[in-house]
């Protein structure tokens, strides 16, 4: 795997690719097996896959959610390069925001409600670095989780909405054998916390009510940020023990 560290580096290893496909997995490391299964997909799909690692700062709200986001740059390589990825694109803040975050990109309705509401420019920070990592690689596919759903259709929209040529890719999200979405978050659980945690996918799939769910995830310990039905899908996000975890589920 080589590892990628500026624009311009994947110029030249671009201009040796011309004919391939190229398939792009944006993640913000501390890489799990939902990630693994994204990169896997895009190693199938693709002649050559391009896996970035931006812990995205513009993204935080919230300056203690950044500095306690999990990291693991070097388990991450390993990981990467033993399911055969063909590069790695690292770059830094200033590689990727030239412009110190002057120009970025407003959706304005989806990205309001849900995340967005509770997360005040978390989408625009989302959004503007995807945009610029699928200007830079102008790959092939670019794939996604499901895990992050209303991310996911965002970046669908503005694909659309900016004529990009790469097909946006929904996966599966991925979930241990408890229920619980894997989310490079678990990590900051205790074992207390991540016994409990499986309960917040188990109460959100239980078919009732989003006001009898919320009740029911209030009474075991979670804080409810938001439970809502929105195009036959619920979504959910709680705290536990200071840890936010999102889900979603079909109806
Ligand atoms: O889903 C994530 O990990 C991030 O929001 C993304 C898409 C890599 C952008 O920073």
């Amino acid at each position: 795997m080589k590892i990628i560290r500026t624009r311009a580096e994947w110029q030249n290893a671009a201009s040796q690719l011309s004919g391939k496909t190229v398939g792009l997995v944006p993640t913000m490391g501390a890489l799990h097996d939902g990630h693994l299964s994204l990169v896997k997909r895009s190693l199938a799909e693709n002649d050559f896959t391009v896996v970035s690692i931006f812990l995205n700062p513009t993204q935080f709200n919230n300056a203690a959610d950044l500095q306690t986001y999990p990291v693991g740059f070097d388990a991450d390589c390993a990981l990467l390069e033993k399911i055969g990825t063909d590069y790695l694109f690292a770059p830094t803040y200033a590689e990727m925001y030239p412009d110190a975050y002057r120009y970025h990109v407003i959706e304005t309705e989806l990205s309001k409600e849900m995340c967005g509401a509770k997360r005040p420019g978390h989408f625009e920070g989302v959004l503007t670095v995807v945009l610029k990592l699928l200007n830079i690689f102008q790959p092939t596919h670019a794939y996604f989780g499901e895990k992050d759903y209303q991310q996911y259709l965002l970046i669908k929209g503005m694909a659309e909405a900016f004529f990009l040529k790469t097909e946006i890719v929904p996966c599966p999200l991925i979930r241990e054998a408890s229920g619980l979405a894997m989310s490079s978050r678990n990590r900051r659980l205790s074992a207390e916390g991540l016994a409990k945690a499986p309960l917040f996918y188990q109460t959100l799939s239980s078919g009732k009510a989003p006001e009898e769910i919320q009740s029911e995830l209030e009474a075991n310990g979670f804080v409810v940020d938001y439970i809502e039905e929105r195009d036959d899908r619920l979504f959910g996000a709680v705290f536990l023990e200071d840890v936010r975890l999102i889900d979603n589920v079909e109806r």
